[in-house]
């Protein structure tokens, strides 16, 4: 393997380039095999730029045919060209004119980066290092220009045209031949570059902003699927008219589309006015999608949107700052979502994705902050640390500065930064500035990589009728990173009497205490709570008004008090998996049983079902034991995924088969006729039913038939794929039928099968590795298509811990070679997948050197991919 340190890239590095690109013709003659893209950028020297000195452009699989500056082609020693790049050894000193002829082949473009075909259709994907493998460019984000695009191609293969910002010309040429030319006004950067063009079906609609504005928008897919983007158009117009009431945030162009395309790496991209959609979320109707794909596309949708703003109108200096879009942009779709929908049960969710798949990030090698100061392989850093850790911080400034202090400090981050490419340094200053703070220390934040760890305990005086809360934080050292500075920690908290209401005090001294909040700014903080009349409960972090592991002294039956009284649902829904967890917890840990907990833990559940102040979808997160892989990290070393399996499955049985009876009648009452829409009051009530469900396949001899029954009977995807999943997962007698049903079924549309290869490859059964082999070796299976590979062979790393970490060592085996053999052709699949492997270090000892040896074994591959071997080199330690 290549170690590539010397392609490491520091953010200490950072310098403008030399030169600067005002503005930027392109012409692209596309047409099957050869695409040949004539590039003129005006170009011009900074200022403090030396005379004549190099124009280094970026670069790669280009095939350089004509060059030329001002209209006089270069003789050979006035540039090298080689597989990074191209350089004009001596250009002028004034502003000029570069021209480049290139030819690219977007048929053998599998990496899916720069311009490929797309089931047809050609298409683009920039971000963040694409556009240099469509011309040769300074292809970073701190170099913006205006793009005129004309595009021709033959009229049958490419009907539809498009390219960023507003079409200006369009017209017919000779050979069945057509163009068009489009031009976008705002200087961008080379990654929000986009052109689509092939034959394509739309829906169309309008958009009214609130200054007046009409904006034609318009959805273009594959024919036949235009019906299945209606409900991407009604999330799109939402998204639009809350960015204006939320944020003060209006469209800028005349016209908006989105197209989808079925080969995409990841899920969409937010190019200027031309965002392109993996296809998956993009497609709805009942009968094939889920609530959770109609719930993901509106999120998505209105994510790449936002973006609009928080990434194009404001973008990146350099890719360090990542999260200055991603964070912040994924802040606001949470926000989107929860004005839409219902808040708790989206708080609750995020939380979920965020412990499911940023803690492990964060405690293993994969670490790092959510601004990184090096990387090898840019690619490797859109991450659920950059994202989702990127969200929680801005939602911490949020909760530091309040509602109004935060929106004061974004009009003012709009006001002042507004066609710039910045930094995290510049985004905080709007919130000091806006607020009269510092933030110096909330900063760590995003230089620190690693979840603290808050410990809280308290005691109680009753005769001198004080309280006293102690409180500190550590944090684990990350790879690079040995110590840890003390953040600044947002603890929302509220005491609870002994009758279960709210609980005030007199005075408070020794830390920093607001009404409803406790900020943590040293190692430890003891506080001293007077006049408090009785031994309250606290209920601490609200809201998880941090991302931090909470570790207190709160007995069972304090959380089992908080599962009742908290008037915060997320406390509530936090407390009772906190009872299961430490249950899982002990019982993993050979302890005996505690019974008085569990029986509490079931009349907890029973309560939460029977309670009609608790909508749906909260119920349906509430009946559930934490996951696997949250006791294995609260386990935190020699970790043995059978092990949490069995203890996990054995408590469910205890918690849950008491309520059968009970689970069964409200299973029955929820059933609904009504015909299926994708709204909030349906979707908890599918939620709660599917959930009924599942519970009753671990936890009633009669389960397993109740899911193949519902899957028989299902009228939409929801239910259907609910019950597939419980039967498949578990591995029921019916799993196998069920699933042959589904494939048949559904036979050509590749998204439900997509759905049928993640259920394959869940299933807890041993058999599950030979399956999923089977399947892979069919030769009909497209072995390019990301969300197929993903489905299948991502879902076993990420999704099937038990299988994936067999102590023979074979999951492991079948990854590696998986990925050594994906990484020749996508190396941006191959290393996504490989990142599964991150919790290796904590298992116990003969899995994880299975796990050392398939990795060191991939290592042996001479020819990785930098994604794949700085993702194998950090794992490696
Ligand atoms: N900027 C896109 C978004 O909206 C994602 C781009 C992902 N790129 C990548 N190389 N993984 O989040
Ligand atoms: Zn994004």
């Amino acid at each position: 393997m290549r170690t590539d340190t010397e392609h490491t890239i520091y953010l200490k590095d950072y310098a403008p380039t030399p030169y600067r690109i005002v503005s930027v013709d392109l012409d692209f003659k596309i047409a099957p095999d050869t695409t040949r893209v004539r590039a003129q950028l005006t170009i011009e020297p900074r200022e403090g730029t030396e005379p004549g000195a190099p124009l280094a452009l970026d670069g790669e699989e280009l095939k350089l045919e004509e060059i030329a500056i001002d209209g006089a082609p270069l003789v050979l020693s006035a540039y090298a060209a080689d597989a990074t790049g191209l350089t004009v050894i001596a250009p002028p000193a004034r502003r000029f004119v570069l021209e480049t002829l290139v030819s690219i082949t977007p048929e053998t473009n599998t990496k899916l980066m720069g311009l490929y075909r797309s089931s047809d259709v050609w298409c683009t994907q920039c971000e963040p290092e694409g556009f240099r493998r469509i011309t040769y460019y300074l292809d970073r984000p701190d170099v913006l220009a205006t793009f005129k695009v004309r595009m021709t191609a033959d009229e049958t293969l490419a009907p539809v045209l498009l390219a960023n910002g507003n079409l200006v010309a369009r017209g017919s040429l000779d050979n069945g031949q057509h163009f068009a030319v489009w031009e976008d006004p705002f200087p961008k950067p080379a990654y929000l570059f986009a052109l689509v063009a092939g034959d394509l079906g739309s829906i169309t609609d309008t958009y009214t902003t609130g200054s007046g504005r009409k904006v034609d928008l318009a959805i273009y897919c594959a024919h036949g699927k235009e019906e299945q983007c209606a409900w991407a158009m009604d999330s799109l117009k939402r998204s639009m008219a809350w960015d204006e009431k939320r944020f003060g945030r209006e469209y800028d162009l005349d016209v908006f589309n989105i197209v989808a395309v079925s080969d995409f790496n990841f899920g969409a991209m937010e190019n200027k006015g031309l965002n392109i959609f993996n296809d998956r979320l993009v497609f709805a109707k009942p009968e094939t999608a889920t609530d959770a794909d109609y719930e993901n596309i509106e999120r998505v949708i209105a994510h790449e949107y936002f973006h609009n703003w928080t990434g194009n109108r404001i973008t990146c200096r350099d890719w360090f700052q990542l999260c200055l879009k991603e964070g912040l942009t994924v802040y606001r779709d949470q926000e989107f979502t929860s004005d839409e929908r219902s808040r708790s049960v989206k708080r609750i969710s995020d939380v979920l994705t965020l412990r499911s798949a940023q803690f492990p990030e964060d405690a293993g090698p994969l670490a790092h902050p959510p601004r990184p100061d090096q990387y090898r392989e840019i690619n490797n850093f859109y991450t659920p640390t950059v994202y989702e850790k990127g969200a929680e911080v801005v939602r911490m400034l949020a909760t530091l500065l309040g509602e109004a202090g935060f929106r004061k400090g974004m009009d003012l981050y709009f006001e002042r930064h507004d066609g710039e490419a910045t930094t995290i340094e510049a985004f905080l200053k709007v919130f000091e500035d806006a607020n009269e703070v510092d933030l110096g220390q909330f900063k760590t934040w995003y230089l620190e990589a690693g979840t603290p760890k808050v410990t809280v305990s308290d005691t109680y005086d009753a005769e001198s009728q004080t309280y006293r809360l102690s409180i500190n934080q550590e944090t684990a050292p990350t790879p690079g990173q040995p110590e840890k500075a003390d953040r600044v920690i947002p603890v929302a908290f509220g005491l609870i009497g002994p009758n279960g209401s709210p609980m005030g005090w007199k005075g408070v001294s020794g830390g920093e205490v607001r009404e409803d909040m406790i900020v943590l700014r040293d190692k430890s903080a003891e506080m001293t709570f007077t006049g408090v009349a009785s031994k309250p409960v606290p209920s601490l972090l609200r809201g998880f008004s941090a991302p931090v592991n909470l570790a207190t002294n709160l007995t069972q039956n304090d959380r089992l008090f908080l599962a009742q009284h908290d008037s915060d649902p997320f406390n509530r829904w936090q407390a009772l998996q906190d009872v299961g967890l430490a249950l899982i917890v002990d019982a993993v840990a050979g302890n005996e049983a505690d019974e008085a907990a569990i029986l509490a833990l079931s009349a907890a559940m029973s309560d939460t079902l029977a309670n009609n102040s608790l909508d749906d979808a909260f119920k349906a997160l509430a009946l559930n034991l934490p996951d696997e892989q949250l006791v294995g990290r609260t386990i935190g070393k020699d970790v043995d995924p059978a092990a949490i399996h069995t203890a996990r499955k054995a408590l469910l049985k205890a918690v849950f088969g008491p309520l059968v009876d009970r689970m069964y009648t409200a299973y029955a009452t929820l059933a609904s006729e009504a015909p299926y829409a994708p709204t909030t009051e349906q979707t908890g009530r599918r939620a709660l039913r599917n959930r009924l469900m599942a519970l009753m396949v671990t936890a009633s001899p009669n389960g397993p038939a109740l899911a193949a029954d519902q899957y028989r009977h299902a009228t939409n995807m929801t239910d259907r794929f609910a019950a597939l999943v419980a039967a498949g997962v578990a591995w029921t007698a019916d799993a196998a039928a069920l699933l042959a049903d589904f494939r048949l079924r559904f036979a050509g549309d590749p998204l439900v099968f997509d759905k049928w290869l993640a259920v394959n490859a869940r299933a807890e059964d041993e058999g599950v590795l030979s399956r999923i082999e089977i399947i892979l070796d069919d030769p009909a299976f497209p072995k390019n298509n990301p969300n197929r590979l993903r489905s299948l062979v991502g879902s076993f790393a990420m999704g099937n811990p038990v299988q994936f970490t067999r102590a023979d060592g074979a999951g492991f085996r079948f990854v590696t070679q998986f990925v050594a053999d994906v990484d020749t052709r996508n190396p941006q699949v191959a290393a996504r997948v490989l990142t599964g492997f991150r919790i290796w270090p904590m298992l116990e000892a003969t899995r994880r050197e299975a796990a050392r040896e398939a990795l060191v074994t991939l290592k042996e591959n001479e020819n990785l991919s930098r994604n794949t071997s700085d993702i194998l080199a950090r794992m490696l330690g």
